[in-house]
């Protein structure tokens, strides 16, 4: 069969595996998919094997690794460009690596078709500003929201973000002392990584508009808090991210395969048995 892994660390408790199966299953594909763990300092050279040695074809990459994973690639899609990391990695027919990046088309598509919500008019807020919001900025903008608000702790990254878009009419960042006075937004987008470092937020209730969407782009216990406030905030939209986990895999797996797979009974599978 067919050669495909993920690489993370950890990664032993990663749904990729499942969901590659289960999308390979519906076409009659066979493959290998498994989880590679690897150490930062060892993952270019893990990934170099895979491709190299062990006739891989493809390898999706999570946490901590999508910045090298951009970095040792040999070619780079304009999404993984504007993101600077990597979430996909596709060996070429001459055997070079290229590196693509479907997260932030995964979120658009969870939450414009999965969810059925219009982003094109929103105000849109961005929690964080690090790898997993640089991850989805950009499609953002591409779904046509009216203005995108960066809010991060270190004031520097929000900047660097911001000036990275280059829009500087529709995106704006503003200090996180100052979420108290920043007024409300449609679309609030939790792309900290405190939940999943096990740390709370303090977020002010303003901030949701009343008929807001709250997506936290983790899932799990990881999103736990973000949408406990989003509820006591009374938006009308709180969704994690795992809808967003199922669509950048089958952007991956049409990559690899050239199909399209179904994903709405794995998204149910999934939110049945994880969450
Ligand atoms: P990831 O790839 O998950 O985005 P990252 O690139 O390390 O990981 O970025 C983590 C983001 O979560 C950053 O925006 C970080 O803010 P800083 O740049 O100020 O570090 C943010 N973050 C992490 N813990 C946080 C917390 N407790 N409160 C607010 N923001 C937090």
């Amino acid at each position: 069969p067919r050669q495909y892994a993920v690489f993370g660390h950890p990664i032993a408790h990663s749904l990729s595996p499942q969901i590659h199966q289960a999308f390979a299953q519906q076409f009659g594909i066979a493959l290998d998919y498994r989880t590679i763990d690897a150490a930062p300092a060892a993952f270019a050279d893990a990934v170099k094997h895979f491709f190299e040695h062990e006739d891989g074809r493809g390898a999706n990459v999570t946490l901590p690794h999508k910045a090298a994973a951009f970095a040792l690639a040999d070619e780079r899609t304009k999404a993984a460009t504007n993101a600077g990391s990597a979430n996909v990695l596709t060996r070429l027919p001459d055997g070079r690596i290229a590196a693509h990046n479907t997260d932030g088309a995964g979120m658009v598509r969870d939450i414009t078709e999965r969810h059925s919500i219009d982003l094109r008019g929103h105000d849109a807020l961005m929690l964080g500003a690090g790898g997993a919001a640089r991850g989805v900025a950009w499609s953002l903008m591409d779904a046509g929201i009216a203005s995108l608000t960066i809010v991060n702790r270190s004031p520097d990254a929000a900047d660097a973000l911001a000036d990275a878009i280059g829009e500087p009419h529709r995106v704006h960042t503003r200090y996180w002392e100052d979420l108290d006075n920043i007024g409300s937004y449609d679309l609030i987008i939790n792309a900290t990584s405190a939940g999943t470092l096990g740390q709370s937020l303090t977020l002010p209730f303003s901030l949701a508009a009343p008929r807001a969407l709250c997506y936290d782009l983790g899932y799990g216990k990881s999103a736990i808090g973000f949408l406990a406030w989003a509820h006591a905030a009374g938006v009308r939209y709180a969704h994690d991210g795992l809808g967003m986990l199922v669509e950048q895999a089958a952007d991956a797996f049409e990559l690899w395969h050239g199909k399209r797979p179904e994903t709405e009974p794995v998204y149910r599978m999934l939110r049945a048995t994880k969450a």
